[in-house]
């Protein structure tokens, strides 16, 4: 394949904590410029650079290459605070950022958002989605409804004013969910101080990247969250609330649609999710509570035990459509060691039929069980230093095709270990 794409997304393709962060920063030392497109501080990516590891939240992970431009798009929603905190640890660990740029027109993520996000999780009872309370719901609501906050009114003379008269309004609605108003005297000397750090970054992005494009510059968009948890595409409303899937990349940057070639889909080698909702292949069995020891399968934000099923193909053509990804990177497979035999989901039954596509019900996803191609693994065979695909065990080279084959893609990246060097390249994309 011929090293040519210019403008390449990578997008989760299931539940989110596929190794984005991984494979985005792999990426990234091949690219000039990183664009972050959408979500917020819900997400958690990790990122092993020069024996350190990093759990990034909101920035961009080709940050630790000072040479590239790492940009925080428009899509996303920013919790200045938190952004504040996650700049301070990176420059203490001896990072510039000097290679930081912040959109203009992100959306602010403010404290009355994560009040009210909480608030809204505890009326929803035993219907509550399992937020990352981060508040990424309610300023997403803001920013439909045209009334957020974005990082330009942060950074006007009169943001004490505009952040005052916002917080009255939210606050007779923090009341009406019966939480406690938020105090300005008590929380606006906070803002100030993050602005400090944080203005000298905000640009105005889109002729920016448009720029760094007509530069010839090699732009890589890094997804957060994953498909299934798209506010279109998802497992609605067990859903993040922003455009996750690739084309978010467009809308969440400003880069013209002509100017995106292609995309990657990071995909686990099994499943996992946080937060509640359907999950077709989820198992509880001991072989989960493995899966979820061997890999640490805990959120990064939350810490929460995620949830652990089987790899669904059917979910995954699902999220192969919708992104239109044509190369896949496959993660975690080392992890499939510990079990004797792995199974794949091939179809649904649903009520009696066999079908082979997502449902949209909500109540038809609860219902859908799982049909398996058990495929034997390569059981107490330790994958995690080897170094090409032809030294892979043979049953792992079977389960890759088993899922080229089903998705018509090429997995170009295999993934043997959570450091840089344990990744197979199997054709250069990028
Ligand atoms: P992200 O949100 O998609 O960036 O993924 P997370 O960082 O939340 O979760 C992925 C986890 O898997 C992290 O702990 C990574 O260090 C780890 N990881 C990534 N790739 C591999 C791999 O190939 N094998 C193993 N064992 N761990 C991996
Ligand atoms: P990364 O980028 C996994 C889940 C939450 C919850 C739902 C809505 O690390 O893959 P939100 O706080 O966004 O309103 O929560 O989405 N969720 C994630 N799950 N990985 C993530 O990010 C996630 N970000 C949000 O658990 O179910
Ligand atoms: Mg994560």
């Amino acid at each position: 394949m011929e090293n040519s794409i210019k403008g390449l997304v990578v997008v989760g393709s299931q539940w989110g904590d596929e190794g984005k962060g991984k494979i985005a920063n792999y990426l990234a030392s091949k690219a000039d410029v990183i664009v972050r497109y959408q979500g917020g501080d819900n997400a958690g990516h990790t990122v092993k650079f020069n024996g350190n590891e990093y759990h990034l939240r909101s920035i961009p992970s080709g940050i630790f290459y000072e040479d590239k431009i790492n940009i925080m798009g428009n899509g996303m929603v920013i919790n200045p605070l938190s952004l504040a905190k996650e700049m301070n640890e990176l420059i203490e660990a001896g990072y510039s950022l000097d290679n930081l740029v912040i959109s203009s027109r992100a959306t602010l993520d403010m404290s009355y958002d994560i009040e009210l996000d909480g608030l809204k999780e505890s009326k929803l009872k035993d219907k509550f989605i399992g937020t990352t309370k981060k508040g990424i719901g309610p300023s997403y609501t803001d920013k439909a409804e045209r009334s957020s906050l974005r990082m330009c009114d942060f950074l006007e003379d009169d943001f004490e004013q505009i952040y005052k008269d916002k917080l009255e309004e939210k606050n007779a609605l923090i009341e009406f969910y019966g939480g406690t108003k938020i105090s300005y005297v008590n929380t606006i000397n906070d803002y100030l101080k993050a602005r400090e750090l944080i203005a000298p970054h905000v640009k105005e992005t889109v002729s920016f990247i448009h720029n760094l494009r007509e530069e010839n510059k090699k732009i890589l968009f890094e997804g957060a969250q994953g498909t299934m948890l798209d506010i279109d595409f998802g497992t609605f409303p067990y859903v993040t609330s922003s455009s996750v899937n690739a084309g978010g990349a467009i809308s969440g940057s400003g880069i013209g649609l002509g100017y995106v070639s292609d995309c990657i889909g990071i995909i686990k080698a099994y499943t996992t999710r946080v937060g509640e909702g359907p999950f077709v292949t989820e198992f509880f069995d001991e072989k989960a509570s493995l899966i979820r020891e061997v890999a640490h399968e805990y959120g990064v934000n939350t810490h929460r035990p995620r949830r652990i099923g089987w790899l669904d193909l059917v979910q995954l053509k699902y999220s192969q459509s919708v992104n239109g990804f044509k190369y896949g990177a496959l993660m975690l497979l080392d992890v499939l060691s510990v079990v004797e035999e792995i199974n794949v989901c091939i179809a649904y039954e649903l009520d009696g039929k066999t079908i082979d596509y997502l449902p949209t019900s909500l109540k038809e996803q609860y219902r859908a069980k799982p049909i398996y191609k058990t495929l034997k693994s390569f059981k107490g065979v330790d994958i995690s230093s080897l170094k090409t695909y032809e030294d892979l065990p043979k049953e792992a080279k079977e389960y890759i095709s088993f899922i080229e084959n089903y998705l018509k893609i090429k997995i170009v990246i295999i993934s043997v270990g959570p450091a840089k060097e344990q990744t197979i390249i199997r054709e250069e994309i990028f």
